[in-house]
């Protein structure tokens, strides 16, 4: 008799953080179909995958599927739903990474990042119960937690308080999945998982963080200071209630962050749990200020990083690190990686997908 198989619908496969995590879901045995509109990605990041995977050729094929979509296409979803739902197979949860990010864009556009994000989730949940798949992960951001200016740890049950467009839509998308558990007659199980700084790469290089136009976080920009594509780092404040003046934020490495997911989709899918929710913070607990940060980088990879101080940045905090203690007792997730990977691993993957010959051959 075939095996049961364990479908997993990740969306925004292809972007930054889901592509590190398909790699980790791969290792672990799960069936991928992975679905991204591609407007913050490209397809080769799909095929960079499968070749990171320890999957033979042939096997590499059935167990990821790319579809090119968005979740806001109710047809195409059902379509997904009725093509892997049978009796030998069915999705058995999503993995939500799909999504507009930028904050600064937000504000600019915000009614596209209430469309894509919020309907977008909306659309995708509608499908997930109408074919009976109850089982979601969610990438939300500590940007909802708003203003921290008393340099504590942040906690899961602190005020949640947003004050750009984008941290508001993972807001509502979280009260949308808190109505759903409340509901008496489903059983959904749902991970709402809250990334701080997310870093690092793939230590092969070969994927890594490829946002379409300019970044604005850090580690992306010294990257580029790095390689000489801009002079200076600008410095956003050196007048922070902070050690050495400047931001201090809980950067994590992206495949830390790969393991917190795999921990939590199989937390969910295993209905032995006790809780069929959880609300859980991924940080690594420390924080680092921008001085640290350009200081390791440049130490660690052996390149200057020239910066100059400017005015603080709208909407910044001073201090934004997360207590873990949730994700360490609840899903048994203890990150590993270091700044200095973190550090290295970054400038690793940059250099790679700069280097013009690379690029001919993958
Ligand atoms: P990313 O932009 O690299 O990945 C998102 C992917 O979703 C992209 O491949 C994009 O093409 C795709 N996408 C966007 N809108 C879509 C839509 N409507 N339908 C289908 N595909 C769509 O971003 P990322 O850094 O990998 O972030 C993944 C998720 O984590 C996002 O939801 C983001 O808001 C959240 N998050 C990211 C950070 C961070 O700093 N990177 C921090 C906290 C939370
Ligand atoms: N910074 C600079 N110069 C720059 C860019 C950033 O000094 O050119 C400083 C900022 O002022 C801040 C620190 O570097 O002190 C980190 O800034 P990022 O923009 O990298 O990260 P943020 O913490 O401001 O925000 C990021 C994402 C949000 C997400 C949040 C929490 O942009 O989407 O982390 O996960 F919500």
């Amino acid at each position: 008799m075939e095996k049961f198989i364990k479908n997993i619908l990740v969306t925004g496969g292809a972007g930054f953080i889901g592509s590190h995590t398909l790699i980790t879901l791969l290792e672990n045995g799960y069936r991928l179909i992975i679905l991204d509109s591609l407007v913050n990605s490209s397809e080769t990041v799909i095929k960079r995958v499968l070749n990171l995977s320890n999957l033979h050729d042939k096997k590499r094929e059935s167990m990821a599927i790319f579809i090119k979509g968005d979740v806001r296409d109710q047809k195409l979803l059902i379509n997904i739903f009725e093509t892997y739902t049978n009796s030998l197979q069915s999705i058995v949860a999503v993995v939500h990474f799909a999504g507009l990010k930028s904050v600064f864009e937000s504000t600019k556009f915000p009614l596209q990042y209430w469309d894509s994000n919020v309907s977008g989730t909306i659309n995708l949940l509608k499908i997930m119960e109408r074919f009976n798949c109850l089982n979601f992960v969610f990438s939300s951001s500590a940007t909802i937690y708003g203003t921290n200016n008393k340099n504590l740890l942040i906690k899961e049950n602190d005020v949640i308080n947003p004050i750009n467009p984008y941290g508001q839509t993972k807001d509502v998308i979280e009260r949308i999945l808190n109505n759903l558990i409340s509901e008496k007659n489903k059983k959904w199980s749902i991970a709402i998982l809250r990334y701080f700084n997310p870093t690092g790469a793939h230590k092969s290089g070969l994927i890594g963080e490829n946002s379409k136009g300019f970044p604005n976080n850090l580690m992306p920009i010294i990257n580029k200071v790095a390689f000489r594509e801009i002079k200076e780092l600008e410095i956003f404040g050196n007048d922070w209630n902070t050690p050495d003046g400047t931001g201090v934020r809980d950067y994590i490495h992206v495949m830390d962050l790969a393991e917190g997911h795999l921990l939590a989709l199989e937390y969910i899918l295993d209905k032995n749990n006790k809780s069929n929710f959880i609300k859980l913070n991924l940080g690594t607990g420390t924080g680092t200020s921008v001085l640290e940060l350009v200081d390791t980088f440049s130490r660690v990879n052996d390149v200057e990083i020239p910066y100059k101080f400017s005015a603080r940045r709208d909407g910044d905090v001073s201090y934004s690190v997360a207590d873990i203690s949730q994700a360490k007792s609840k899903i048994n997730w203890n990150p590993k990686r270091n700044l200095k990977e973190m550090c290295r691993d970054s400038w690793n993957s940059y250099k790679k997908q700069k280097d013009y010959k690379f690029r001919k051959l993958h």
